[in-house]
């Protein structure tokens, strides 16, 4: 495996893979890899002659008062990781190779970012968007994979390609979870034991919902309500950031939950902050 910082070397590299028909695909991360983040490597190398995988944890999607600073950081085991997975590249850029003095362009989809985490976090979006584009211009790949866990960014980042023409195939890797059901992340480390216990509730509230739902229950309202009721029970130590039930692709919210319906959510627990979602039909 090959460790590249350098975008001119990383762009060279990936423009003559283009030119010569070689398929790649990358896989764009901020590191401190788990098991999610291995499941998303291998789908990039059961679909392409090269992986790169970019481990960059971008500035400009943190808020002023985020967990930059305290974000984990594992360089090298991450490469170890990496190369166990048989990826081909890992490019691993300081801030100022990314975003070096005088950088002043941004890419927004602010219809789709304005709701769920994008209420919480303004700016987020902004930042990953740019941030991809980015990745995706200096590593050409035939696609680039996701994770579903953050469904909001997928839909964003799918709309991005879509609307600006971009010869690239988005593609949602499903969630990878724990055996108690709560959903792979790098912050999970935040969590208290005591967090930790109470934590997979998130996820099972939103079965709950989808229990009522092939039971008969459309309405929203009543839902919610019922996932609400589930966490006040399983997660007192959870305070809902927000709890939404939306359309898979456009996000917008539903009053009733018809043919295509995602549950999605995030929750203040400790210090740590989980999303998760579930498709309710
Ligand atoms: O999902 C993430 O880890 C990040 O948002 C991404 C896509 C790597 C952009 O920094």
């Amino acid at each position: 495996m090959q460790i590249i910082t350098s975008k001119d070397e990383l762009q060279r590299l990936c423009l003559d893979w283009r030119c010569s028909g070689v398929k790649t695909a990358l896989v764009p991360t901020m590191g401190y890899y788990h098991t999610g983040h291995e499941s998303l490597m291998d789908y990039a190398r059961q679909r392409a002659d090269k992986v790169i995988v970019s481990l960059f944890v971008n500035p400009t999607q943190f808020g002023p008062h985020e967990d930059l600073a305290a974000y984990p950081r594992d360089l090298a085991g991450d490469a170890e990781v990496a190369s166990r997975m048989g990826v081909d590249v890992l490019f691993t850029p300081q801030a100022e190779e990314m975003f070096p003095q005088g950088h002043g362009t941004w890419v927004e989809v602010p219809e789709l970012a304005k709701g769920l985490c994008g209420i919480s976090r303004p700016t987020h979006f902004r930042g990953v968007c740019t941030v991809v584009m980015k990745l995706l211009t200096l590593t050409l790949p035939r696609l680039a994979v996701f994770g579903e866990k953050d469904w909001q960014q997928l839909a964003i980042l799918k709309r991005m390609a879509k609307d600006m023409c971009l010869p690239v195939s988005i593609e949602g890797s499903p969630i990878i979870r724990e055996k108690d059901g709560l959903a792979m992340s790098s912050r999970n480390i935040y969590l208290t034991p005591e967090e930790r216990k109470q934590a997979p509730a998130l996820q099972l509230g939103l079965q709950h919902a989808r229990d009522l739902v092939a039971q008969g229950e459309r309405d929203v309202e009543k839902l919610r309500a019922a996932i609400r009721g589930y966490w006040q029970q399983h997660l007192p130590t959870g305070s809902v950031d927000y709890l939404e039930i939306v359309h898979p692709e456009t996000l917008a919210p539903l009053e009733s939950v018809g043919r295509d319906a995602l549950c999605a959510a995030a929750v203040k627990v400790g210090r740590a902050r989980l999303i998760d979602n579930l498709k309710l039909v």
